[in-house]
């Protein structure tokens, strides 16, 4: 469970923040001034802190400041109101992750708190290489294959170096995994990583993300903006899916890289910046070159120091140990003892084609453990859960779907009613979350995974919806 650090002094937004978050299923501290937040940041070992920029004593900057020298891998979200947006960018600039301006807008804030926490994980969570299936916590890259032990050495070779790093492979063939061992191997382990997906920002939004902007550099641009490359000044950052980068961004980036330098959209400055790139696609760069769609003379940059990872199909010898790690690992994480895997289920492991690579062998296997009910897993427990979803193309869920239209209709019918939307989906909510504690004879652990969420907004949503929990004996 992540601990989230608020530091304001407005006692309302606090407790109503703090409360927020809890049902978010965080765990939450508070302090009302910077020098009580400083202290809290070493004591309780915040995974984040969130920071207002006006604090009485002092101030919300030189708070930053000290936070970050005790811990530079320490995500801050700064919140700040119009007025003082220039401290929050000044902020933005020294490394904090992001700045909010109050009144905040709670889905947004959250996703950036998601965010925020996903990139310090990334800085934090070690990542071990080359260990054995005994290992249960946390993550390791598995494989003792010659491909694989390829892979290790250019991540031992190049680490130690400043350039720029491409990887290549398949989806799900563990990319993001090995720029984070070569980020965390490297001489700037203790700056910041910042992880951009080119895919999922759309374009028009990605070049002021990774540039930032002037003030009226474009409609809506009421501030300026550091952007992510100025953000992780002395840092790496990980340009995911770079094959799908615009044209235009790719020109910037070709000049970020030959002159270590950026503008902001809109500005005359040329920044120097000093930023280590390691870049990842799972596209054919080649292919995309012949199109139009990428630049040769950006592919010779970045391709000059290239890590592929081999599909999995290719690496069968593989797959008993990542399936014995994984076995270990998320039957760990659930809390039952680790049921193994009958001789006939590896073997069907072993032959699969595995087109999601090591994501969908994983995935597969805990799927498989969240049903499973002590036995070794059998072959039929595989195949139930590669199916994928067991709702895909069923009849009857448009039969399903008609009559819940039905149910809501009538609902709707009865007029104005206070909170019909809240009270629609806590009935549904709360289905949801029984079902799904039924199939996993009320595990609450493995009914969390199911449903994508933490155990502790399982526990809330528990309590809210008054469910009682039978425990099925194994
Ligand atoms: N060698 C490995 N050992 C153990 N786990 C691995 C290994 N490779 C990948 N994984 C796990 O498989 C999942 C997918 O890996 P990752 O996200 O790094 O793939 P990717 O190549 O970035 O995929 P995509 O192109 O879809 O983004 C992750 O959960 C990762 O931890
Ligand atoms: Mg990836």
């Amino acid at each position: 469970m992540s601990t989230i650090l608020i530091i304001d002094d407005d006692d309302q937004l606090r407790m109503s923040f703090e409360r927020l978050l809890q049902e978010e299923g965080y765990e939450v501290r508070t302090a009302a001034s910077g020098e009580a937040g400083i202290r809290m940041v070493q004591e309780a070992l915040p995974d984040l802190v969130v920071l207002d920029v006006r604090l009485p004593g002092m101030n919300g900057l030189e708070t930053f400041k000290r936070i970050h020298a005790i811990d530079q891998k320490l995500p801050v979200i700064v919140m700040t109101a119009f007025g003082t947006t220039e401290t929050a960018i000044e902020a933005t600039k020294l490394g904090a992750f992001d700045y909010v301006i109050k009144p905040f807008d709670i889905p947004q804030m959250l996703a950036t708190i998601r965010q925020a926490l996903e990139t310090g994980r990334f800085m934090r969570s070690p990542i071990d290489m080359d260990v054995g299936p005994d290992k249960t916590r946390g993550e390791a890259i598995i494989g003792k294959s010659p491909v694989m032990q390829e892979v290790y050495k250019s991540i031992g070779r190049v680490s130690a170096t400043e350039a720029t790093v491409l990887i290549r492979g398949e989806s799900g063939s563990g990319k993001e995994l090995v720029a984070r061992a070569l980020y965390q191997h490297s001489m700037r382990n203790e700056k910041p990583f910042l992880v951009i997906n080119c895919v999922a920002i759309p374009d028009t939004l990605l070049e002021s993300e990774l540039f930032g902007y002037e003030k009226g550099a474009f409609t809506g641009a009421t501030h300026r903006r550091v952007g992510k490359i100025e953000q992780a000044s002395g840092g790496t950052i990980f340009l995911d899916e770079i094959g799908d980068m615009p044209m235009n961004l790719q020109a910037k980036m070709l000049r970020l890289l030959q002159e270590k330098s950026i503008e902001r959209l809109g500005g005359r400055e040329t920044l120097p910046v000093d930023v280590r790139i390691i870049a990842a696609t799972n596209r054919d760069l080649e292919h995309l070159i012949t199109t139009g769609q990428f630049r040769e003379d950006l592919y010779y940059r970045l391709k000059v120091i290239s890590i592929w990872l081999p599909p999995l199909r290719e690496r069968t010898g593989d797959i008993p140990l990542l399936a014995d790690y994984f076995l270990a690992r998320f039957s760990s994480e659930l809390g039952i003892e680790n049921p193994g895997i009958t001789h006939e289920a590896m073997s069907l492991l072993v032959s699969s084609p595995w087109p999601g690579n090591i994501r969908e062998l994983s995935n597969t296997l805990q799927k498989a453990l969240i049903f499973n009910r002590g036995a070794p897993l059998s072959l039929e427990d595989i195949t139930q859960a590669a199916s994928g979803d067991p709702q895909k193309g069923n009849p009857h869920e448009t039969a399903c779907d008609e009559s819940i239209r039905t149910w809501i209709r009538s609902l709707l019918s009865k007029g104005d009613q206070n909170n019909l939307f809240e009270n629609c989906l806590d009935h549904f909510g709360s289905m949801l979350v029984g079902e799904a504690l039924n199939l996993t004879g009320g595990n609450r652990s493995r009914a969390a995974k199911l449903l994508g969420i933490s155990r502790p907004t399982l526990h809330a949503k528990i309590d809210k919806y008054h469910l009682k929990i039978e425990t099925s004996v194994k």
